[in-house]
């Protein structure tokens, strides 16, 4: 297993010991250090045959599902006992640029609903300043792409429209049915500033701007973990 792999277990490994026999309501977010959580999961699937799972897309739903794990619709949430989830970058105030899989509405959904938030990463994802190494994803309604992204290009920023890879051809559209549009800084700017300027174009769904979301960071390397912590 390379570096980043084993960083990315570690990291996963120490969120599973988080998880106590009192949470009940489980919710699971989306992409490769989730992926290793899951596997985790899955061979200690007996423990978890009475809790009940949330997930933040459609792929960490069916990853739950292969393992027989209950999975409660988002839409039937009341509060979420423990949130485990990924991340693009994390700075040092423990905010964080999420949506590189283009699951960051339903992601902050559940962020948000959760008692206890905790974020497993690698060591690559930390970064000096929001939007160093990766753009800020913004979900747009597919009625209002274009007018978003001819505003936010009249605004001065960098901005693509997220084209699919192999499996459908142009537009990326999440499993919130909306499209995204990635935004890239060249310098530092104030994560809350640009999240209300981009949250009051309408059109705008969600940004992966998660500031003030996370409990715990966990930073995983070869062969330790950091842990963040409000
Ligand atoms: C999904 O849209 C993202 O918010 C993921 O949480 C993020 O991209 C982390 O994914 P990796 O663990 O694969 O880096």
């Amino acid at each position: 297993m390379d570096e980043i792999n084993r960083a990315k277990n570690l990291a996963a490994k120490h969120a599973y010991n988080m998880i106590l026999p009192s949470h009940n309501i489980i919710g699971i977010g989306t992409g490769s250090t989730v992926e290793k959580l899951i596997e985790i999961l899955g061979a200690n699937k007996e423990v978890f045959q009475d809790k009940v799972f949330v997930a933040s897309s459609l792929d960490t739903a069916l990853k739950l599902r292969s393992y027989g794990f209950k999975v409660l619709s988002t839409s039937m949430i009341d509060e979420i006992d423990i949130y485990i989830d990924g991340a693009d970058e994390v700075d040092r105030d423990m905010n964080m640029i999420k949506g590189g899989g283009a699951a960051h509405v339903l992601e902050k959904i559940l962020a948000y609903y959760s008692k206890e938030r905790i974020y497993i990463v690698d060591y690559t994802k930390k970064v000096d300043y929001l939007g160093q190494k990766h753009p800020v994803p913004i979900e747009v309604l597919p009625e209002a792409l274009y007018p978003v992204y001819n505003k936010l290009s009249r605004l001065g920023y960098k901005v693509k429209i997220r084209l699919s890879g192999k499996g459908k051809y142009g537009v990326v559209i999440s499993d919130t049915r909306g499209a995204v549009i990635d935004l890239y800084l060249d310098r530092q700017v104030d994560p809350v500033k640009l999240d209300n300027i981009l949250l009051n174009i309408p059109g705008v769904v969600g940004t992966g701007l998660f500031i003030g979301l996370a409990d715990k960071i966990i930073i995983g390397y070869s062969d330790h973990v950091e842990v963040m912590e409000k």
